[in-house]
Parts: structure tokens; C-alpha cells; sequence
């Protein structure tokens, strides 16, 4: 039997974080479009996936979901073909229970019948989600059947599973064929929002890995609060830094949410980032593991005009490392405190202390800067919300 799902992290770009139900044929294909000629494509983004509410509320006569013909006039074999023809796969979206999420018809029951629709349609991705599904149905036999149906379909389709964690998807959905699994709720524009997600999966880290990945929601990087998830609280630059350095630490599959045609530079350099893309795609998959987890002490606190000292926020500071091909390291500074603080990456607790006879010679990865070779542990000066990266070699001193 083939191969049939990418082995390294799905990249690319999902309508619903931005668009929610304000999704049209012209709109995927000026997306398809920009991010040919910006350099998504070449970067990796392949996948241009429409979210709900692409279709009518009714099935036709046949038991068909029918493409909204006022959103989508020439149907959707002539977008797919459009998608495909820039050089990116196609994604649609579809539901395990009787509606979608937005109430528009769903796969229960229909599975086999849609799985062939979807193939017809030329479609390479089917995000499959968990909404009004039976109370006497199976979790994990009805992901199962579609799953076996797009097998079935004779195209390759590429499942990507979203039960948003229920009933622990990371101990099973790999099995069932799925290429990735929602571990989580849905993700909004804010800080709060993308961290707790975050931190909810650190025990999961090891459930991901080549060909089924722990997928822990379509990104925000570029929102600043506008848009279907923007719900007033929005993000600054430096929480996209850290929004996307944690998914790229994770080899979490990068699914654009933010409008591609309006990135700004800084948000279009940060997701465009060869060496944080590298972290991502490294091939061999390692799933990051916690070097230091506890609290960062942030100095300088003014009250009433005089300076106190410093404070203490416990749980704030995260270190990570994932080892990659070649001997090579991703080391991850996170300061999930607002204010700035020290963090301190000890290497003995990275297996390499100094009596070891090894170094790391390090490279920031926003600045590209090289820093040369450090022993025994590096401090970074970590702004609040933020992180530093580095891409570390080891080196004999
Ligand atoms: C659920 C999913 C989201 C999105 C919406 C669409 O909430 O978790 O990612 O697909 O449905 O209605």
C-alpha cells in the first residue's frame, strides 16, 4: 500500500479565524494568489482549506451538499482546479455529526456518499469536526468510517480530525488514519487564549509524531483583534512571536488564520521564517521536552513613584528544547509573565553539563544573529508575553 499521508506537519491556510461565514470563490482564489506570489507556497503553506458555512442549508434531491451558489457561482471543481493549478492541495470541511458547527448539513450517516463528493471536487484535506453529533453514536467508530471513506474514495485526502480533544483523540485518532487531531477548544485572538491552549497539551507532547500530529488550532499571527476570533482583546507582536515559536517548538501543523492579502511585514517575515520553519519541519519529529517550567522573577517595579524592588510570578517561565536532525538543537525561552524578565537555560538539564567537554554555539533565530559558543547555561532577557529562540550545534571546547 502507498504512503498516504504527509509525514511532517501539515502548513497552510484556513478560512474561519479571519472569514468565519464570509468565505467566497474570489476570496480563496486572491488567497491562493498573494500567497503564491508572497512565498507562502515555496515556504510550505500548501493546503488552502475552506471552513464552514461553504454550502446550502438544505442537501438536494440526491442526498447532495450543494456549494452555495452565491458564494461559490462556478462550483467547486473549477476552484479546486484553480487551487491546484497555482501549485497548492485543496481543503474542505465537514463535520462527524448531522450539522456542522454553523448549522449547515453534515457527514453522519452520509460519510461514504460525501467522502466520494469530495473526491470528485478534487479536494486533498478534509478538516472533520464534532458538532451535533448523536448522543448514541461512537467517537471513535464514526471518525473511523470516514476515514475508511475517503480511503475508499480513491483520492488521497488527508483527514484532519477535530473533536477538540474529546474523549483523548492523541491515544487513538493516529490509528483510526487521521494525518492530524484537534486536541482543543478553539483558539481566539489574545494572549490568554493560545497560551492556555498551549500549556493544556504539554502532557501530550509525545502524542505527535510523523504522519499524525497534535493540532492545536489555526493560528492568529496577523488578526490584531479583526475577524471571526478577534473578540476585543487581541494580540501584540510580541505574543505572535511566541504564538508561533510554540507551535513551531510543538511540530504543530501551521494553518494560517489571519488574512494573508493584509499581512503586515512583521507578522509576514515572522510565519515566513526559514530557520522557525526548519524547527518546524525538521524530519525526524522530535516532540519538544521541558527543560525548565516554574516562575520568572521580573525586577524594576515602581509604586508610588519609588522603585520595590522585584516580584515573583510563579508559572511564567518555559524553557524548551527539541532535538533535531543532525545533532542540531531548538532551544525556546518563554516569559508568560507581562513584564520582562530573565530566563535562564541550564544546559546540565539539557544532558550536557559542563564536565561533558561540550558547548552550544548559538544562533537567535528572530535576529539571525550568531552568539557564539556558551557552556553551562545562557540567560536570555525575555520581554513579557515574549520568547527568544536559538538554534544550537553542539561543539567541543
Ligand atoms: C468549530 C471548530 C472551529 C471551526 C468552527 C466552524 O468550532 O472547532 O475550528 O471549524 O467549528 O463552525
Amino acid at each position: 500500500m502507498t504512503h498516504m499521508h504527509v509525514a511532517l506537519p501539515p502548513l497552510g491556510w484556513n478560512s474561519w479565524n479571519t472569514f468565519g461565514s464570509n468565505i467566497s470563490d474570489e476570496l480563496i482564489r486572491e488567497t491562493a494568489r498573494i500567497m503564491k506570489e508572497k512565498g507562502y507556497l515555496e515556504a510550505g503553506y500548501k493546503y488552502i482549506v475552506i471552513d464552514d458555512c461553504w454550502s446550502l442549508r438544505e442537501r438536494d434531491e440526491n442526498g447532495k451538499l450543494v456549494p452555495d451558489p452565491q458564494k461559490f457561482p462556478h462550483g467547486m471543481k473549477a476552484l479546486a482546479d484553480y487551487v491546484h493549478s497555482l501549485g497548492f492541495k485543496f481543503g474542505m470541511y465537514s463535520c462527524a455529526g448531522v450539522m456542522t458547527c454553523a448549522g449547515y448539513p453534515s457527514s453522519y450517516d452520509h460519510e461514504y456518499e460525501d467522502a466520494r463528493q469530495f473526491a470528485e471536487w478534487g479536494v486533498d484535506f478534509l478538516k472533520y469536526d464534532f458538532c451535533y453529533f448523536p448522543e448514541n453514536a461512537d467517537n471513535r467508530h464514526r471518525y473511523a468510517t470516514m476515514s475508511m471513506a475517503l480511503k475508499a474514495s480513491g483520492r488521497d485526502i488527508l483527514l484532519s480530525a477535530c473533536n477538540w480533544g474529546s474523549g483523548e483523540p492523541w491515544k487513538w485518532m493516529k490509528s483510526v488514519g487521521a494525518g492530524m487531531y484537534r486536541s482543543t477548544g478553539d483558539i481566539f485572538d489574545n494572549f490568554r487564549s493560545f497560551s492556555s491552549i498551549f500549556k493544556s497539551q504539554m502532557e501530550n507532547f509525545c502524542m505527535s509524531g510523523p504522519g499524525c500530529f497534535n493540532d492545536i488550532d489555526m493560528l492568529t499571527v496577523g488578526m490584531y483583534g479583526k475577524g471571526n476570533v478577534g473578540l476585543g482583546a487581541k494580540c501584540t507582536d510580541e505574543d505572535y512571536r511566541t504564538q508561533f515559536a510554540m507551535w513551531c517548538m510543538f511540530s504543530a501543523p501551521l494553518m494560517l488564520g489571519g488574512d494573508v492579502r493584509n499581512m503586515n511585514e512583521f507578522c509576514e517575515k515572522l510565519v515566513l521564517n526559514k530557520d522557525l520553519l526548519r524547527i518546524n519541519q525538521d524530519e525526524e519529529c522530535r516532540p519538544p521536552y521541558i527543560s525548565y517550567r516554574g516562575r520568572v522573577i521580573c525586577s524594576g517595579f515602581e509604586e508610588n513613584g519609588e522603585t520595590v524592588g522585584w516580584r515573583e510570578f510563579p508559572d511564567c517561565g518555559l524553557v524548551m528544547i527539541k532535538h533535531m536532525s543532525d545533532n542540531e538543537f531548538a532551544m525556546a525561552y518563554f516569559n508568560l509573565a507581562d513584564h520582562p524578565a530573565t530566563v535562564t537555560g541550564t544546559f546540565a538539564d539539557m544532558g550536557i553539563p559542563y564536565k561533558s567537554g561540550v558547548g552550544l554555539d548559538l544562533k537567535d533565530v528572530f535576529t539571525g544573529e550568531s552568539l557564539g559558543v556558551k557552556r553551562d547555561y545562557y540567560n536570555a532577557e525575555v520581554p513579557g508575553h515574549g520568547c527568544k529562540v536559538y538554534l544550537a550545534k553542539m561543539k567541543h571546547v
